[in-house]
């Protein structure tokens, strides 16, 4: 299944195989001319497929090269980015080699805002081997690196040419990443697509057990969504800012817990659900939808309680927040299971949405 993200001259294909990466060579090079490659990603996926990637490039006529980045969020720092490019520069990679980022959505981030800025600009392929990473993180064209003072407050805006998502390589990841993802994909369905939100809700085993059929559906179905999104508004002028559902506090909770303690989707999870319950209390919005937004993901096992923070923490961390501008803050506001809108919202509002999560 192939989709598309329509964006006039820099439209891209999302490649959603069944299999794993033997089809990637032959996509690539659909797009991009023969010659070296780039391929970033880090010592855990690399065991388990870099082989898989560099066989498939190079029987579609490429010359691949592998640089490692280290594993994990606390790794995605400027220093990480740095070492990249330097290790990049070292192996003569020229502007038309392309940077193919496989691995999760740290990888994509990191090596993505690696191909925005190495000589202002190498062509860049996402290949997507978690769900988060398939369902969002590859989709759309951010990238970038945290800051000790806030989440991604580092980076571009630089689309790929194509991503590339292997179904079959969910199959090796922690059942924890799998829930990650999930967070993920229920903001989707919540926000523009009810039938995937309710197969969240009436298929939380075979979803569990990666049934192929099942997952599937979600990556396309989330992938519709955020392609159709990201070609209204690439660059979050206006409506791109409802796919920050759940992120405003989600973002404050992970970076007041610091960078790697709880995982992003579980995040954004968690950060749905106070923001829902928010926009029941002081919306008046459908009051089902936290309901059944909590009963989902207890379902599919993913965590509805924030870990104990620190007061303070959290509110400075919500103050760091890169969308506040002149003390307001774009907001999605869930009406209902569907439908969403956007509103500018006093960065006040914010403690009060804080205010609605479970301990
Ligand atoms: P991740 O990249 O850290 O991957 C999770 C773990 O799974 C890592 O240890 C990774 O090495 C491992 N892994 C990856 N693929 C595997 C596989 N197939 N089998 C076994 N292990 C595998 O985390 P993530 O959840 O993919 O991404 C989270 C990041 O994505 C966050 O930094 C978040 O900010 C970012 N994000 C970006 C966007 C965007 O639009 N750019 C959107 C959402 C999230
Ligand atoms: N993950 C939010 C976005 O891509 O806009």
């Amino acid at each position: 299944m192939v989709l598309t993200v329509e964006l006039g001259e820099r439209a891209y294909p999302i490649h959603v195989a069944d299999g794993g990466l033997e089809g990637l060579g032959a996509a690539v090079a659909a797009l991009l001319p023969p010659g070296r490659a780039a391929l970033v990603t880090n010592p855990v996926v690399g065991a388990l497929y870099l082989d898989a990637a560099m066989d498939s490039l190079t029987a579609a006529g490429f010359e691949p090269f592998s640089v490692m980045i280290p594993d994990g969020e606390a790794y995605k720092t400027v220093d990480t980015w740095h070492a990249l490019i330097e290790s990049l520069l070292a192996a003569r990679m020229t502007r038309s080699t392309p940077i193919i980022a496989l691995g999760g959505g740290v990888t994509g981030d990191i090596a993505g805002f690696a191909a925005a800025s190495v000589m202002r600009g190498c062509p860049l392929v996402q290949v997507p081997t978690t769900l988060l990473s398939m369902v969002d993180s590859s989709v759309g064209g951010k990238t970038g690196v945290n800051s000790p003072r806030g989440k991604n407050l580092i980076g571009a805006f630089y689309q790929p040419r194509l991503v590339y998502a292997g179904l079959q390589t969910l199959t090796t990841l922690d059942i924890a990443e799998i829930r990650s993802g999930l967070g993920e994909v229920i903001k989707h369905g919540l926000l523009q697509d009810p039938a995937l939100f309710a197969l969240c809700e009436e298929r939380p085993e075979d979803i569990l057990a990666l049934s192929p059929d099942v997952m599937r559906a979600l990556v396309v179905g989330c992938c519709r969504v955020k392609a159709d999104v990201v070609a209204q508004d690439e660059r979050e002028g206006g409506i791109r800012a409802i796919l920050n559902l759940g992120h405003t506090v989600g973002h404050a909770i992970e970076n007041a817990l610091g960078y790697g303690e709880m995982r992003h989707g579980e995040c954004v999870g968690i950060g749905m659900l106070a923001e829902a319950r928010w926009a029941v209390e002081e919306r008046g919005c459908d009051s089902e939808v936290p309901v059944r937004l909590r009963a989902c993901m207890e379902r599919l096992q993913m965590p509805t309680r924030a870990p104990t923070i620190d007061h303070d923490q959290l509110i400075t961390a919500a103050r760091a927040d890169k969308k506040l501008s002149r003390g307001t803050l774009s907001t999605a506001i869930l009406e209902t299971i569907g439908r969403v809108r956007l509103e500018r919202i006093p960065s006040g509002e914010i403690l009060s949405m804080m205010a609605r999560l479970e301990f």
